[in-house]
């Protein structure tokens, strides 16, 4: 039903959907009954923090923390909110959401729309439930890269006390020049500025890095250097791609969608090849959090046995609906942890 609307107006049903229907206790109840597969096999402990399950959702999809205490209710592990800015912002003009449902895919150049940080700030404040709560922040479209640290560290400071980690975005494409600070010298720079942020608070946050798939060996090599030199506490491997390569979906179609980060299944494989190149490369030390066209628990197996410690959906979670989590976790009980003691 959802998908005779535009991919956007699908998004918004669907959320103020759900979150009317759970506005009653009750209906919690009988979504967590049905959505959650509790498996004590399924727990991970990373950076000081204990996930219930290893499938967490990942960005983009609760930007302002709206609808943590209701997905909560559907097993993931862990929630991230954001991209999170100091400012609010309206992001691109719309239509900035396209499907590409041959492909099992979406283009999306949103652009950081969300309320700003103080709004995702108090919505966490106000939440009910307990599950890992992940801030993404970035920065503002109109902050020129010389003063990018700034917003990252305001953001920081905001969400500091009601997030459990955080992860710092330089990889969206649809910010102009954000990327830019995926180069050695200016992520350097950033990421100690937010580790001294960090350092000066009661306890320190696990702070990961989310980087983008289309970057080359030579540049992973940097960032493995500058994560350790930063002691981050992991990475997220990866954001959206620009690349157009292996689609089903007509050029045309195509070309009339224009710019933006392409995510899902045609993502995979460069996904989960930068997850084991990681992983091999820093010898399994830097924890990676994979996300990346998982469609399903097969897809989460392959990403976890390149080296992942914990995965993230969105694409797979817009195609497959609310009951993907469960299968996934009864998948992994069964077919990776099957004998953790
Ligand atoms: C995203 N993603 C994203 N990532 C991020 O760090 N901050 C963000 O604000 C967003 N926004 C966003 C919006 C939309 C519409 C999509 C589809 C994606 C990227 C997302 O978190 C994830 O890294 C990629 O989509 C790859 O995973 P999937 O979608 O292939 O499972």
């Amino acid at each position: 039903m959802f998908f005779k609307f535009s991919a956007e107006q699908a998004h918004h049903i669907a959320f103020t959907l759900f979150k009317s229907i759970l506005k009653l206790p009750v209906a919690k109840k009988i979504s967590t009954s049905i959505f959650q597969y509790n498996n004590a096999n399924l727990a991970q402990d990373l950076f000081g923090l204990h996930f219930p399950n290893p499938i967490g959702l990942a960005a983009g999809f609760d930007k302002d923390a709206k609808l943590v205490d209701e997905l909560e209710t559907l097993g993931f592990g862990f929630i991230e909110i954001g991209t999170v800015t100091p400012e609010p912002q309206a992001g691109n003009p719309q239509p900035r959401l396209f499907r590409l449902a041959e492909d099992r895919a979406l283009i999306n150049r949103m652009g950081f729309n969300n309320e700003g940080m103080l709004a995702a700030a108090d919505r966490l404040k106000a939440r009910k439930g307990k599950v890992i709560i992940g801030g993404n922040i970035g920065k503002n479209k109109l902050t020129p890269n010389e003063e990018a640290i700034s917003d990252y560290e305001k953001a920081f400071d905001a969400l500091y006390d009601y997030v459990d980690y955080f992860v710092i975005n330089v990889s969206s494409p649809n910010t102009p020049n954000l990327r830019a600070l995926q180069e050695k010298e200016p992520l350097k720079a950033l990421l100690m500025a937010v580790q001294v942020r960090n350092k000066k608070k009661p306890t320190l946050k696990p702070v990961l890095l989310k980087i983008a798939p289309d970057l080359t060996e030579s540049m992973l090599d940097d960032i493995l250097e500058i994560v350790s030199e930063a002691q981050l506490s992991g990475i997220i491997a990866t954001n959206t791609t620009i690349s157009r390569e292996n689609l089903i979906t007509d050029q045309n179609a195509l070309e009339h969608m224009g710019a933006g980060g392409l995510s899902g299944k045609p993502l995979q494989n460069r996904s989960t090849e930068v997850v084991r190149y990681l992983y091999k490369k820093s010898a399994g030390t830097v924890p990676i959090i994979a996300a990346g066209g998982i469609m399903n628990g097969k897809d989460a197996m392959g990403k976890l046995q390149a080296g992942a410690s914990l995965v993230q959906v969105y694409t797979g979670f817009v195609y497959e609906g609310p009951g993907m989590i469960k299968r996934m976790s009864k998948y992994l009980a069964a077919n990776y942890y099957q004998h953790k003691k």
